[in-house]
């Protein structure tokens, strides 16, 4: 899979691109995310990207040309590259938008900054996500958010074992872990896991997940 991402702060993404996980998935060809610093397609002086709004009120808004120059640019090698924008008032996003993104072969994120941008960048999108009903300054950490989620879904990323087991792929949460020590200031390890009855083990997980979901988040099960 490849991953461009739109941004003006491309610095944000160093630590993303090149710590653990991700930074394998790059280095074993799973993914390869390219950054692009879109204020280079600007075509005004000093590189400028954005402009008071048409009607006043204050901040600054994003112009469409620069993204749509950067996004036109990275479709004339990859027409079918599914555009997505990162703001608050997309569709809310999930584990089973992870899932199914993750079948995509190539997609570009758009990174909005600034008070706000141009309605008609919406137009230059397939889609458009938030990851939670608040307001950030930009685009960057939902684009990382999202980018991760898929990442780890890829083949080859993660055991398949941790991905069977976690949470929300069949609605539930995950079942407590424990390791080493077996007692600490009194709180132990339950019984069962010390059992080595497979069967039980495993019946036990599935009813933990029950009930944790049951009392944490009630909403999944309806
Ligand atoms: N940009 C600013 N806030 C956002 C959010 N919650 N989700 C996606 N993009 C955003």
């Amino acid at each position: 899979m490849r991953i461009d991402i739109l941004t003006l702060f491309p610095g944000m993404f160093e630590g993303f691109i090149n710590e653990s996980i991700i930074k394998r998935a790059i280095a074993q060809k799973s993914v390869i995310i390219n950054i692009v610093d879109f204020r280079k397609y600007s075509k005004l002086s000093n590189n400028q990207v954005d402009d008071t709004p048409y009607g006043g009120g204050g901040g600054m808004v994003l112009r469409i040309e620069p993204l749509y120059d950067a996004i036109m640019d990275i479709k004339k090698d990859a027409p079918d590259a599914k555009v997505i924008l990162m703001t608050p008032d997309g569709i809310s996003y999930k584990q089973s938008v992870a899932t199914s993104l993750k079948e995509e072969k190539h997609i570009i994120i758009v990174c909005g900054h600034y008070e706000g941008f141009d309605e008609r960048i919406r137009s230059l999108c397939d889609m458009e996500i938030s990851i939670g009903d608040y307001v950030l300054t930009g685009g960057e950490l939902p684009a990382m958010v999202i980018s991760d989620s898929i990442i780890r879904l890829l083949p080859g990323v993660i055991t398949q074992t941790s991905l069977d087991s976690e949470s929300f792929n069949d609605k539930l949460l995950d079942y407590p872990t424990y390791t080493k020590p077996q007692e600490f200031m009194g709180m132990k390890v339950p019984d069962v896991l010390l059992s080595g009855d497979h069967a039980k083990i495993k019946a036990w997980r599935e009813e933990m997940r029950i009930k944790r979901t049951e009392e944490r988040r009630p909403d999944l099960l309806k």
